[in-house]
């Protein structure tokens, strides 16, 4: 069967009387589905990222299952489809080398299936951001449900989160911990099922996807595991019917109200960096930007109210109690563009009204902030034209203000091979410089901005320095760190003509990076080459080394049309107000 037809692509061509409607009702009847499941509507994709190449997904079968019940429950079809899945842990070079090919997939699997709306099943960081912004883009109605955070493992009799991995594994660099213990902490690090659990990417783009209306108010801190997390799956099933029924897609609820209250979130809870890169991609995907005059704006106009893992003490479970995200967005409510619809589809407001607020150390007042404001700095200057960020709550306050001298690596394997030499000219006050990191030159931007402190002056009691790269760093990680300098040293900004021993100023409270070198001093240097592959894996497209783009495959595609970080490092052709226009052409099994 090779025939085409102009039939639309909805769940409407499983109840045509026609050859076509005979079809679609044949295979899903080959697969088990009865007579009258086939002809009930609207029918709902499942789209899920698990994957057993994915362990902080694997919850989602489960998920899977219980939003079906909430579908078929609402009178709906499911029909649970994969595309692929990016883990943090495993895909090389990066996952945000792959998030677009993933939101690419999600896009046209959307587009290209006979449903009415769908479910977007994820949780590892770049899942997420990849799955709204293919929904975005395919327009069809939608709702997410993260997977959810892993419980709290326990280390030496304390808690153990996934931030430890930080300071554990430079006590392992020293020789603090031994093989016995090192091999103890394998086994205890990843305590089940679900993202990371603290205020990491993951987690910090589930509060973002709640705040944007795309998931169910309250559903982001539930555990992974249990029946709370089970029953908002079942609901978001209902949810997801309602949504299609309405005919109401994801631009309802992704509006420029939204993602200005979801920057505000981000802020207020000190989430991941990565996110600042997310949600300009987002945005995108409607032709909106966030820009960094805003986003400046609203970091220094909005307070930092939790005080979770990594920046503060408490654990993840403690926000939670507090009421999860609506209490935080009551205690952000003067701030806050409450019109904004939530995923139940009224308008924030009315959620707040009924939202209970625990009393929790976790969640601070807005009177008695953590920070009265700037939790996340947007920075420019002469060494970042194009902006840069860095989670200030993360960082030394003594680094707020600083003034040092570079200390410069040409990539991932430069760094690797000399940051603990001994001979190194380096001490706590000079500043690491790591370039070819970017989206570009890394590729894909690994989470490599927490540069390692050299070990001489680990050894020395040095436990933050300021760190300055065009790479990102893992939103489970801290100091004072900064990311995302664009330009990228790759395509010719800044940070490639800098050299070892020029002075730097950082100043987060005013938001300036600068390189205080004279402009014709500058103007005289030669950009720098350097690895061409921070990720070490000798692939992607190694324009850092002036090679010739990669003359296939999606390297090739990638290469010549990824965004820099301040335009969210989306493909160029991917950004548009335009939604993808759904296609009316069919191809029939064959
Ligand atoms: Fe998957 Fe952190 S590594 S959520």
């Amino acid at each position: 069967m090779s025939q085409h037809s102009t039939r639309p692509r909805n769940g409407e061509a499983f109840g045509a009387e026609d050859r076509d409607g005979f079809i679609h009702r044949a295979f899903l009847r080959g697969a088990g589905h009865s007579e009258a499941t086939v002809r009930a509507r609207p029918v709902i994709g499942i789209c899920t990222s698990w994957s057993e190449l994915n362990p902080c997904n694997q919850g989602l079968r489960e998920l899977a299952a219980r939003v079906k019940h909430g579908v078929i429950a609402a009178g709906g079809l499911p029909l649970e489809f994969p595309t692929i899945s990016l883990a943090e842990p495993f895909v090389r070079p990066t996952t945000l080398y792959l998030r677009n090919l993933m939101a690419m997939d999600v896009e046209e699997m959307i587009t290209a299936s006979p449903i009415d709306g769908v479910v977007l099943l994820g949780g590892c960081d770049k899942t997420v951001p990849a799955q709204l912004m293919g929904a975005l883009s395919a327009g069809k109605p939608a709702v997410a449900l993260a997977a959810g955070p892993r419980a709290t493992g326990r280390w030496a009799g304390k808690p153990l989160t996934i931030d430890d991995l930080w300071t554990l594994s430079d006590e392992r660099r020293t020789g603090a911990l031994d093989d016995a213990r090192w091999s103890a902490l394998e086994g205890c690090l990843v305590p089940g099922a679900g993202t990371c659990n603290v205020l990491g990417t993951a987690v910090t783009m589930a509060l973002i996807a709640e705040t944007l209306g795309m998931a169910l108010p309250g559903t982001s801190l539930l555990p992974a595991t249990g029946g709370a997390r089970a029953a908002a799956a079942e609901r978001t099933g209902r949810r997801a019917v309602e949504l299609a029924r309405a005919g109401q897609g994801p631009d309802a609820y992704i509006t420029p109200a939204s993602l200005e209250n979801a920057f505000r979130v981000l802020c207020a809870v000190g989430g991941s960096t990565n996110a600042v890169i997310h949600l300009e991609a987002i945005a995108g995907r409607i032709g909106h930007r966030l820009g960094l005059d805003a986003m400046a704006e609203w970091s220094g106009t909005t307070p930092l109210l939790t005080d979770v893992r990594p920046s503060g003490p408490h654990l993840l479970e403690e926000l939670e109690d507090a009421g999860g995200l609506p209490a935080v967005l009551l205690e952000l409510a003067p701030l806050l563009r409450a019109d904004a619809l939530s995923g139940t589809g009224e308008p924030w407001h009315d959620v707040l009204a009924r939202t209970v607020r625990h009393e929790s150390p976790a969640l601070r007042s807005a009177s008695d902030p953590v920070l009265a404001s700037g939790s996340l700095v947007m920075l420019r200057g002469s060494l970042a034209p194009d902006g840069a960020v860095i989670k200030r709550s993360a960082a030394d306050p003594r680094l707020w203000r600083h003034r040092g001298r570079a200390v410069v690596f040409d990539g991932l394997a430069d760094l690797h091979a000399r940051v603990d030499d001994p001979g190194l000219d380096v001490d706590e006050d000079s500043v690491l410089v790591l370039r070819g990191a970017g989206p570009v030159g890394g590729p894909g931007m690994p989470e490599v901005g927490q540069l390692p402190i050299p070990a001489k002056l680990l050894r020395r009691g040095v436990t933050d320095m300021v760190r300055i790269s065009d790479a990102r760093m893992s939103g489970t990680a801290s100091g004072a760190v900064v990311l995302h300098v664009a330009p990228e040293a790759a395509v010719g900004g800044p940070l490639a003509r800098v050299v070892d021993g020029d002075p730097i100023v950082l100043d987060v409270t005013t938001g300036r990076l600068d390189l205080d070198v004279d402009a014709a001093e500058l103007a005289r240097r030669e950009p720098i080459p350097g690895s061409g592959s921070a990720s070490g894996a000798g692939s992607g497209p190694g324009a850092w080394s002036g090679s010739a783009p990669p003359a296939r495959g999606y390297a090739s595609l990638y290469r010549r049309h990824v965004l820099q970080s301040s335009e969210g490092c989306d493909f160029d052709f991917l950004r548009s107000a335009a939604a993808h226009p759904h296609r009316t052409d069919r191809g029939d099994p064959s």
